[in-house]
């Protein structure tokens, strides 16, 4: 009995390093361990022995199984890893260059954001943030907007439930929050962390109840400006803006201020402009921008005295720069994020 179980172990731990795959290693432990195996074989002669026989028989035969057991363990585990290497493949290299034949690059909202900004930097504007997420009043109250004005309505802003957020509202308590519906809130929030001069750009997120088309999204962004000094006049309004516009469509752009109207300016204007390079658009007056000088009635509500200070204000629509400058017709494009769209911006 024993040099048969010796005979059994030995064959096992001499073949067991020579296995490769599954199914060779399959067949082998059925030879072994199998219904008809050797060691099965074993076991059974086992409990045909004398009663006196059978522990010291019992003990030889648990070894052996322990022993063969530990050498299946050791192929099954030679084999798996052999297996997981197969479906890995070749070791990759993550140090060599990418086999792709461009690189990333900015959005082209970053690229124009980023571009206005340096334009403006020129002029000593530095940037500044407000939040997207807005109480009514840095939105509308503070921006001399009545309570009855079409852009507070709930068709054109989205409000959200009464008691959301009520954090650093000025009024506390029964405050609507709103996803702003444009920058202008950010001139609020400048004025009052900072004492004039102010001199900053604020280019941001909006929110709008609009229906989606070529030329709307319910998200897009605008680039806030704002100066405040001692006697800022309409001629540094259409100064400052003119060579805005020049840095970004070249020296052939004619502009013009339109008059127009808004809560937190006064007198208010859109600004149009007008170039021979703007493809089909060539020669067309296209309004870009809404402007003007600060309300005296805005400087109240941030205790600012419109005695001694002035200021001008703009709003640009940052898409709506993008697309003339690259002849972009639909503004759908920015939020699609087609790679073959975004590569032409690289
Ligand atoms: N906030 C205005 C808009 O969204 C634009 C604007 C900004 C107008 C600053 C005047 C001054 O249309």
């Amino acid at each position: 009995m024993q040099a048969q179980l010796e005979a059994i172990v030995s064959e096992t731990e001499s073949a067991v390093p020579a296995i490769r795959t599954r199914p060779e290693f399959d067949a082998f432990k059925a030879r072994i361990s199998g219904p008809h195996g050797s060691l099965t074989q074993a076991m059974k002669a086992v409990g045909k022995l004398p009663k006196e026989e059978k522990p010291a028989a019992g003990k030889l035969v648990n070894e052996a199984k322990r022993r063969i057991e530990a050498a299946f363990a050791s192929a099954l585990a030679r084999i798996e890893d052999a297996e997981l290497a197969a479906k890995l493949g070749d070791p990759v290299d993550a140090t060599l260059p990418s086999p792709d034949d461009f690189a990333g690059s900015a959005h082209p909202l970053t690229q124009t954001r980023e571009e206005i900004c340096r334009v403006f930097h020129k002029l000593g504007f530095t940037v500044a943030e407000g939040p997207e997420l807005e109480s009514e009043w840095y939105c509308f109250d503070a921006l001399n907007t009545p309570e009855s004005h079409p852009a507070r309505d709930m068709q054109d802003t989205l409000f959200l439930p009464a008691g959301t957020v009520a954090k650093d509202a000025p009024k506390k308590g029964d405050e609507a929050y709103i996803m702003r519906s444009h920058t202008s809130s950010v001139q609020i929030r400048a004025m009052l962390a900072g004492t004039p001069p102010i001199r900053i750009v604020a280019p941001g997120r909006c929110f709008r109840r609009d229906t989606v088309d070529a030329t709307h999204s319910a998200n897009f962004h605008q680039v806030e400006g704002l100066w405040v000094d001692k006697s800022v006049t309409l001629r540094d309004l259409k100064n400052v803006l003119d060579f805005f516009v020049r840095e970004i469509f070249g020296s052939s752009v004619e502009t013009r201020l339109r008059p127009s109207f808004f809560p937190f300016t006064e007198p208010s204007f859109e600004m149009d402009i007008r170039s021979p390079n703007l493809g089909r658009l060539s020669g067309r007056w296209l309004e870009i921008m809404g402007c003007g000088l600060v309300d005296p009635k805005v400087f109240e509500n941030v205790g600012i005295d419109p005695e001694k200070w002035s200021g001008l204000a703009f709003g640009v629509g940052l898409e709506r720069i993008a697309m003339l400058v690259h002849g972009i017709d639909d503004i759908r494009h920015f939020y699609a994020n087609d790679l073959r769209f975004l590569r032409q911006f690289a």
